[in-house]
């Protein structure tokens, strides 16, 4: 079956010149936007042979549809990766023409909230400023489509907070007591699962990073410890985050049918 547009390897990311370049058109001003992708992690749980970003989905790896999707966004000013600074694979699996290296800094940490904090530094060098928005989008969901950034963006533009993409929990809920054995249901009625991208404004998201420390898992509950309560916006379930070894098959597949 040959495979759809979105996953054709030969399919260049734009460079963010293109991006400035389309910057005009948008109908909506909702202030300057900078896109931030975490990708200095391993991803172990994913058991593939190399760090998950870089594993091939429908033919090309997951972050090059992550960031092809990013670049479809003509509000976004540019889109930093942030690398591990040992990374040796971004240069092979990113060609040179499908991405600016100028957007490219080898700053990450030793978590998420590491890495995102560094490249939040490595933004401002670029030209973000305070009252910037920051896109913060997880290499790893590379089903992400331009039209639930934009949701997000209409959604967050004339917040006081910032948001992220989320969705309402379907599913009952089970809390174990350690030994994959019950302890309590948990009640769903008000309980959503984080996607991203996460959108904050850059000082804001500075402050609550370094005072919430590395060992939070997204950007909104640093904002929270802050007493802040960032908006919910309604994600797509196909959001999903490449985890587990199956989630390469089910990305493939929901991949082919676009
Ligand atoms: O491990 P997890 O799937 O939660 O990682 C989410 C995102 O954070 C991924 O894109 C991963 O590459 C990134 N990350 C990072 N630095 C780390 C750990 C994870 O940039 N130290």
């Amino acid at each position: 079956m040959p495979l759809p547009a979105s996953a054709t390897p030969q399919t260049p990311v734009p460079a963010h010149g293109e991006h400035a370049a389309r910057a005009g058109s948008s109908a909506r001003a909702p202030g300057r936007c900078w896109a931030l992708v975490p990708c200095a992690g391993v991803g172990e749980r994913a058991g593939a042979a190399l760090p998950k970003q870089y594993a091939d989905v429908a033919g090309e790896p997951i972050l090059r549809h992550t960031l092809r999707a990013l670049a479809a966004l003509p509000q976004l000013q540019g889109t930093l990766v942030v690398l591990s600074p040992h990374d040796e694979h971004f240069e092979a699996r990113v060609p040179q023409h499908a991405f600016d290296r100028r957007w490219l800094a080898r700053v990450g940490g030793a978590t998420r909230a590491a890495s995102v904090a560094a490249g939040l530094a490595a933004l401002r060098e670029r030209g973000a400023e305070d009252l910037d928005w920051v896109l913060v989008h997880d290499a790893a969901r590379c089903l992400l489509q331009p039209a639930w950034v934009q949701r997000l963006i209409d959604a967050v533009a004339d917040d006081a907070v910032g948001g992220l993409l989320a969705l309402p929990v379907a599913d009952t809920v089970k809390c174990e007591e350690g030994s994959a054995r019950v302890e309590q249901t948990i009640p769903r009625d008000r309980l959503w699962l984080a996607q991203t991208p996460q959108m904050f404004r850059l000082a804001l998201l500075q402050r609550a990073l370094a005072q919430a420390g590395a060992q939070v898992t997204d950007e909104a509950s640093a904002v929270e410890a802050l007493g802040l309560r960032p908006l919910l916006v309604p994600g797509a379930w196909e959001n999903l985050k490449i985890t587990w070894p199956a989630d390469f098959a089910l990305a493939e597949r929901l991949l082919a049918t676009r």
